[in-house]
Order: structure tokens, then sequence, then C-alpha cells
């Protein structure tokens, strides 16, 4: 197994969803992004991207922090883009459906993933963003569980 993580340094949002993008066209049926990083570290961005490189129609994409749940759909998977800011616990979660959107067949990207970490599924992509200064930011991604 062992895990493996991959460090990137971006200028800019647009560096930050084109690593989002490359990571995207790697995704399967049933992936599970965990976003993690403080407010402004740029999750959302990296969520932008990952849209981007799913294809289909060109779409906002902002937190989805008070409908907890954002659609993309029309590219090669849907993607389902979740905000466990406002979550209290697990619970919240769980009674939103999370655990039946992981079996959807689409990618379900979720920000803010430490609030709900009992929920994620052990084989996952965690993503943590890292403000260095206001254009740069440290992503560092790795696979976890059996891939
Ligand atoms: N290298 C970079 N990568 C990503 N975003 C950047 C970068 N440099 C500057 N930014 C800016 O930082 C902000 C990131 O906002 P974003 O909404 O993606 O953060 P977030 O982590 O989702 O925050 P929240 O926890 O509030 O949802 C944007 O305004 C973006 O333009
Ligand atoms: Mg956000």
């Amino acid at each position: 197994m062992g895990t493996h993580a991959v460090i990137h340094r971006t200028g800019g949002p647009e560096e930050t969803a084109s690593v989002a993008a490359e990571l995207a066209a790697t995704l399967r049926p049933g992936d599970c992004v965990a976003l993690h990083g403080e407010l402004g570290a740029g999750k959302t961005q990296f969520v932008r991207g990952l849209v981007i490189g799913l294809g289909g129609p060109e779409r906002h994409v902002s937190s989805p922090t008070f409908v907890l749940l954002n659609v993309y759909s029309g590219g090669r998977l849907n993607l389902y883009h979740l905000d466990a800011y406002r979550v209290t616990g697990a619970e919240d979660f769980e009674a939103i459906g999370f655990p039946e959107l992981l079996e959807q067949g689409g990618v379900v990207a979720v920000e803010w993933a430490d609030r709900v970490t009992s929920l994620l599924p052990a084989r996952r992509i965690d993503v943590t963003l890292e403000t260095v200064d206001e254009t740069s930011r440290i992503i560092r991604i790795e696979r976890l569980g059996v891939w």
C-alpha cells in the first residue's frame, strides 16, 4: 500500500484549478475528494478545477455552505460538491445522504472534510491547501486506502 503524496505550489487561482483539472482526469466513479484548509485557502477554487477537468458545460462554482450540496452534471462524471462547514456533527451529514451519494457513480468532493472524518471512506483522496501568501498556495494531494 504505502501513501504517496504529491505536492504542488500554485501562484494563483487558475493554477490551482489546473492542478485540480489534472486530478479530475484520473477520477473514477465513486471516488471521494476530501478537501482540507482554512477559510480562503482555495478549496472551492480546487472544486472549480475539478468541474472544468470533468468537462461539460461551464458552471459557476461556489461553496455550498448554506445549501450543503451542489451537483455539477453534464461532464464525464457527475460531481457532488458538499461543504461541512456548518455541520455540527457527522449525524447532520449522514442525514443529508452523504453515504448514499458515494454510491451514485459520480465523484464526491467535500469542503471542511475534517468535520465529518468518521463518515469519509477509507479509500479517498485527501487534498490539503495551505495559504502561503495572497496569491500562493501549497497543495498536498494524497491517496489514502487501497488503489
Ligand atoms: N493560488 C491560489 N489558489 C487558490 N485560490 C487563490 C490563490 N491565490 C489567491 N486565491 C484566492 O483565494 C480565494 C480562495 O477562495 P475559495 O473560496 O476557493 O476558498 P475556500 O477554501 O473554499 O474558502 P471557504 O472555507 O470560505 O469555503 C479566492 O478569492 C482566490 O481568488
Ligand atoms: Mg469554499
